[in-house]
């Protein structure tokens, strides 16, 4: 059976009930691009939110994590992987999730415990030793020399702020030797495979760590390295995850995977997580910012290697290497098969762009050389982020012409850059719904008002198609066929702030999802939702299938502005909104249950 099933299958078991995977792309929370773990999605509901679940859950969540792309190409790295997670929300806590996790592994993935080695917190100066952990896993017949004390590497959290909590991680000696006596944590052959996290903590946007209302537990677990360990091959692109999709590359490109591996594992990669990425919700397409900009770097560089090993970039790869890793996932995430045909058409059409630019950025290469014998760390950069050429297609084309390359200069440049946007983006982000910033949950509010109003003002048809919030503004994208008028912007924002003024109050209700239909409550898209599902509503103007957080009362929002009203694309429309003034708010929305 496969990992994912015997996991949830484990944990459905012991009282957890699975909910689904989330988009990739996070609604509503713009502390990251993509999600990055599977407790992500999760943060209202540790941060106290009740879940309509329960206190016991389960899933695999697609995750996807970018930090880390130069290095794929490797035998373990992955742009995209899959993550097991089970929780506890204020439910069961350190000993029986330890218990599940060891039963789990020894008993039903039949792991051999003397393979297996544990890290625990050991202490700082605000959170103690984690004795309980470290006691449980000596009751389970772990060795006192097999579990590692740690601080820093067993602390976990998210981002800069939010629900964290200590960990206690298990690694798994991958070595062929015999596992040694006493577990070095600075021995490549441990590798960790799943981390049990003690979410008792809030830490706050001002660097303060406060105590969450409940104790949680928060696991995480990767697919892609536990299934390399089962199928024992110490090359992650060896397991039946990558099986198929490397024979059919190494069939494309008429060469073995043995001296190849680099380029075959980029491209499989890369693929994988750009279908993933365009068959999110969120409708991601290659662009120049944000989502939009790393899914256009994954395609280029797969592009890239797919000129390496020689396969014809016009000929239809894009199509059979889609058919192939929708097939291994189509069970587990059916819109990968729902979305093919617009996977594979978003595939060609920036094959095609980069083509071009590939041209212009040869022509620029050509000139360049034509009065130096040197290219600099500034030209290389420039072809990389003007032309999309990784450094390797500069360095590949300038030893063809007895050229070299200032590569350490091109680094400079690369981390200047890096380091530009890094900062433009922690200001940008600057506390996240992570951080459960007030206003950002005011705006979170305003969208479900603009929503209403824009179905009252423009008609019916209007249907949310996306939404993004920061702490300076809301985004909002809807279908529409037309460019709003003034007067009618001008209706959408007075009738806005009319149900402000009218102090609506917000309430929340869990019902199945079948009745909330019934009952005409909007939602964005009706296949991710669990059978019972939250509906906020604001006065008896808006009823929307939702996993808040809202304000308590419309009062709380100030004044409501359109700032802009443009196009999104073909189709799709979109507002960008600020609140000004508004008092101080309550998180919550007074609860009523169906009796
Ligand atoms: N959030 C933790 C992690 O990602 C455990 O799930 O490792």
């Amino acid at each position: 059976m496969n990992l994912k099933d015997l996991y949830i299958d484990f944990f459905k078991s012991k009282g957890h009930k699975q909910i689904p995977s989330a988009p990739v792309v996070p609604e509503n929370d713009p502390s990251v691009l993509f999600n990055i773990a599977g407790m992500q999605p999760l943060i209202p509901y540790l941060m106290g939110q009740t879940h309509p679940y329960g206190t016991r859950l389960c899933n695999y969540q697609k995750c996807i994590r970018t930090v880390d792309l130069e290095c794929v190409g490797d035998k373990t790295h992955h742009t995209f992987f899959e993550m097991l997670g089970n929780w506890s929300l204020g439910d069961y806590f350190k000993n029986e999730s330890i218990e599940w996790s060891f039963e789990f592994l020894t008993k039903i993935l039949k792991i051999d415990v003397n393979k297996l080695a544990i890290t625990v917190f050991a202490g700082n100066d605000d959170i103690p030793f984690d004795e309980v952990s470290y006691n449980k896993w000596l009751s389970l017949g772990i060795t006192k020399e097999r579990i590692a004390k740690t601080s820093d590497d067993n602390f976990w959290i998210a981002g800069s702020s939010g629900p964290c909590g200590p960990d206690t991680e298990i690694f798994y000696w991958q070595g062929s030797k015999k596992p040694p006596v006493k577990f070095d944590t600075s021995d490549e052959n441990w590798v960790e495979i799943w981390n049990n996290v003690f979410m008792e903590f809030n830490k706050n946007t001002d660097g303060t760590i406060s105590e969450l209302p409940k104790k949680n537990v928060d696991t995480g677990m990767g697919v892609e390295r536990v299934t390399a360990i089962l199928e024992k091959v110490d090359d992650n692109y060896l397991s039946s995850i990558w099986k198929n999709t490397i024979d059919l590359i190494s069939k494309l490109s008429n060469l073995p995977y043995k001296g190849n591996e680099k380029s075959m594992r980029i491209i499989a990669d890369h693929l994988r997580t750009s279908i993933f990425i365009i068959a999110d919700p969120a409708d991601i397409r290659p662009s120049n910012t944000e989502q939009g900009y790393i899914l256009r770097r994954l395609i280029r560089r797969a592009i890239r290697h797919i000129k390496t090993l020689g396969i014809d970039i016009n000929s239809n790869w894009e199509s059979k290497l889609t058919d192939i890793i929708v097939k291994q996932y189509q069970k587990y995430y059916p819109e990968l098969k729902q979305k093919k045909e617009t996977i594979i058409n978003t595939l060609k059409i920036e094959k095609e762009k980069f083509n071009k630019t590939l041209e212009r950025g040869l022509k620029k290469f050509e000139k360049a050389i034509q009065n130096s014998h040197h290219i600099d760390g500034t030209l290389a950069f420039h072809l990389f982020d003007t032309y999309g050429f990784p450094l390797e297609l500069t360095v590949e084309l300038a030893k063809e012409k007895n050229i070299d390359v200032d590569i350490e200069g091109f680094k400079q440049k690369f981390m200047e850059h890096q380091e530009k946007s890094r900062t433009a983006t922690a200001l940008k982000f600057k506390g996240g719904l992570a951080g459960n910033q007030e206003i950002e949950i005011k705006y979170h509010t305003a969208t479900h008002l603009l929503n209403a109003a824009l179905k009252q003002i423009i008609g019916k048809g209007v249907h949310q198609k996306g939404s993004n919030i920061t702490s300076e503004r809301m985004r909002f994208d809807f279908s529409c066929d037309h460019k709003l008028t003034d007067i009618e912007k001008q209706k959408v924002e007075d009738l806005v702030n009319k149900w402000i003024d009218e102090s609506l109050p917000v309430t929340v209700k869990e019902m199945p999802k079948d009745e909330a239909l019934k009952t005409g409550a909007e939602c964005m898209f009706i296949e991710k939702y669990p059978d019972i599902v939250t509906v906020y509503s604001i006065g008896d103007i808006s009823k929307e299938l939702c996993g808040g957080p809202h304000v308590k009362n419309t009062k709380e929002l100030g004044k409501f502005i359109i700032k802009k009203e443009e196009s999104s694309s073909s189709g799709v429309r979109r507002i960008k909104a600020i609140l000004k003034g508004s008092m101080s708010s309550s998180v919550g929305g007074a609860k009523t249950h169906d009796k």
